[in-house]
C-alpha cells in the first residue's frame, strides 16, 4: 500500500487505476484507527476492486473548544493497519494542501435539512465542516463508492443527502458499529476515558437497549421512555446532552411507527460520547 499526501499523486494513481476500468471505494477518516474503521475497509474491499483510505483531522468539523489539538495522530500505525485490512492506497494531507487559501471566504457545503438538529444543536457549524471535507474527498478521489460508519449515524445522513443533493455519481454505504465486548461503541475519543469512566461508558449502550426493549413490548410514549433513561445516566454521573428515538430520517415519531434510531449523545468526564442503534418492533 502507497501513502500519498499531495492531491497530485492521489489523481496519478487514481487516473491509472480507472484507466484500467477499476470500481473504486473510499473510506474517508481521521485516523487514530481501530477496528470500526477496519470493518469499513473490508466492506469496501468487497464492493470494489480499489480501496482508498483518507486520514484527516479535519479542523474545519471542531468547535473552537473541541479537541482538534488533542486529537490523537498515529499516522504510521494507522498505515499498517490500513495495508493489513486491503487497503491499496493511503491519502493523508496536511491542513495546508486541503485548504491551501486557509478558512476566510472558503467554500461551505450546507444541508439543513440534518445540520441543526441533535449533534448539529451541540455542534454549531460541525456537520458544515464535515460535508464540506467529504465533498472535497469525493471530488478528488471521484469513487464509485464511499463508506461511512454509522455509530455516526446523523454524520451517514448529512453525507448521503449532500451525494443526493448535489447529484454525486458515488453509492453511500453505511457500515454497522463495532463494539466492546461490553457494548460501547468503538471510537477514537474512548482513549481519553480514564479507567474508572472506560468501566461506566458501557452503560450508554445499555440505556439504548432498555429504549429498544420498551419499544418491543410495544411501549410508545418516548419522551417518558428517554426521561428515564436520561436520570438513570444523570444519576450515574454522566452528563447528557440528548437521548431521544426518532424515525430513521431522524423525524419525530408518532404512535404509529415501527421502525426507530435511538441516539444520544452524554459528556462522561471530559469526554464526549455518541452511540445510536437501529431497530424494527414487530407490532405498533
Ligand atoms: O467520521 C469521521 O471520521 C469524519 O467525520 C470524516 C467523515 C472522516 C470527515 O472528516
Amino acid at each position: 500500500m502507497d501513502t500519498v499526501h499531495h492531491i497530485d499523486a492521489l489523481r496519478a494513481q487514481l487516473q491509472v487505476w480507472r484507466r484500467e476500468g477499476a470500481r473504486i471505494a473510499l473510506t474517508p477518516t481521521m485516523g487514530n484507527l481501530h477496528a470500526g474503521h477496519l470493518r469499513l475497509v473490508e466492506a469496501a474491499r468487497r464492493r470494489a476492486d480499489r480501496v482508498v483510505a483518507s486520514v484527516f483531522v479535519n479542523p474545519l468539523q471542531f468547535g473552537p473548544n473541541e479537541d482538534f489539538d488533542r486529537y490523537p495522530r498515529t499516522l504510521d500505525a494507522d498505515a499498517d493497519k490500513l495495508a493489513g485490512a486491503g487497503c491499496d492506497l493511503l491519502f493523508a494531507p496536511s491542513v495546508a494542501e486541503m485548504y491551501p487559501h486557509g478558512r476566510d471566504g472558503f467554500t461551505v457545503i450546507s444541508v439543513p435539512r440534518y445540520a441543526d438538529l441533535l449533534e448539529g444543536a451541540f455542534r454549531p457549524g460541525h456537520f458544515d465542516g464535515v460535508a464540506t471535507v467529504v465533498n472535497i474527498l469525493l471530488t478528488l478521489v471521484a469513487p464509485d463508492v464511499a463508506l461511512f460508519g454509522e455509530k455516526d449515524y446523523q454524520q451517514l445522513l448529512v453525507i448521503r443527502q449532500m451525494a443526493r443533493d448535489l447529484h454525486m455519481p458515488v453509492e453511500i454505504v453505511g457500515v454497522p458499529t463495532e463494539r466492546e465486548a461490553d457494548g460501547l461503541a468503538l471510537s477514537s475519543r474512548n482513549q481519553y476515558l480514564l479507567p474508572a469512566e472506560r468501566a461506566q461508558a458501557a452503560m450508554l449502550y445499555a440505556a439504548l437497549q432498555r429504549v429498544g426493549e420498551a419499544l418491543r413490548a410495544g411501549r410508545r410514549d418516548y419522551a417518558a421512555l428517554c426521561a428515564t433513561e436520561i436520570e438513570r445516566l444523570g444519576n450515574a454521573g454522566f452528563r447528557p446532552q440528548y437521548l431521544t428515538v426518532r424515525r430513521p430520517d431522524l423525524s419525530e415519531p408518532d404512535a404509529a411507527d415501527r421502525e426507530f434510531r435511538i441516539l444520544l449523545a452524554a459528556f462522561l468526564g471530559k469526554t464526549r460520547l455518541i452511540d445510536n442503534i437501529g431497530l424494527i418492533t414487530e407490532t405498533v
